[in-house]
């Protein structure tokens, strides 16, 4: 029997003046982006901006449907529009932040299991790490890799 101990540094900021440039900029992009969020059902607005390696910022936000499961998470959204509208680009970063009907919640925002799954299949399209950014009041996180959200993920390889 062995014992393994993975381990997740987390960066942590107050707030989003104390983080590096790019992750301001992006962070600031992301709270642009939720104010374009179709949420009346769940009134929980998220946005998302990514990053690309050519300099680009692509945004998404959440898009609900009166058919519940029909609808889609921003980082979701940002993703699939920057993945087919720059197939051969890589993502470097990722900044999410939410609001609900009380302001920007308390956080940190953290990508559902299924745009989970979606960061780690991009990370292993493009062969590198995309940093993320998760936005909060009370502390904003930074993950160094999307991996890092999803241990054990079921990846492109695990096909054979
Ligand atoms: N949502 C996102 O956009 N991203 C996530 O990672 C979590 C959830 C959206 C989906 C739905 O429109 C609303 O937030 C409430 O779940």
């Amino acid at each position: 029997m062995r014992i393994k101990e993975l381990q997740i540094l987390v960066y942590e900021y107050d707030t989003v003046v104390d983080l590096p440039e790019a992750d301001q900029k992006l962070l600031l992009a992301a709270r642009e982006a939720a104010k374009n969020a179709y949420a009346p059902y769940s009134k929980f607005c998220v946005g998302a901006a990514l990053l690309l390696e050519n300099g680009e910022i692509v945004l998404g936000s959440n898009q609900e449907n009166a058919d519940f499961t029909d609808g889609l998470c921003a980082e979701r959204v940002a993703i699939f529009y920057a993945n087919s509208t720059f197939p051969d680009v890589a993502v470097k970063a990722l900044a999410v932040t939410a609001k609900n009907t009380n302001g920007l919640i308390e956080g940190p925002a953290q990508p559902c299991g299924s745009c989970r799954q979606v960061l780690v299949e991009t990370e292993a399209r493009y062969k590198r790490n995309i940093r993320v950014i998760m936005d909060g009041r009370k502390r904003i996180q930074v993950l160094e890799g999307a991996d890092n959200l999803l241990p054990f993920a079921f990846k492109p390889n695990a096909l054979g």
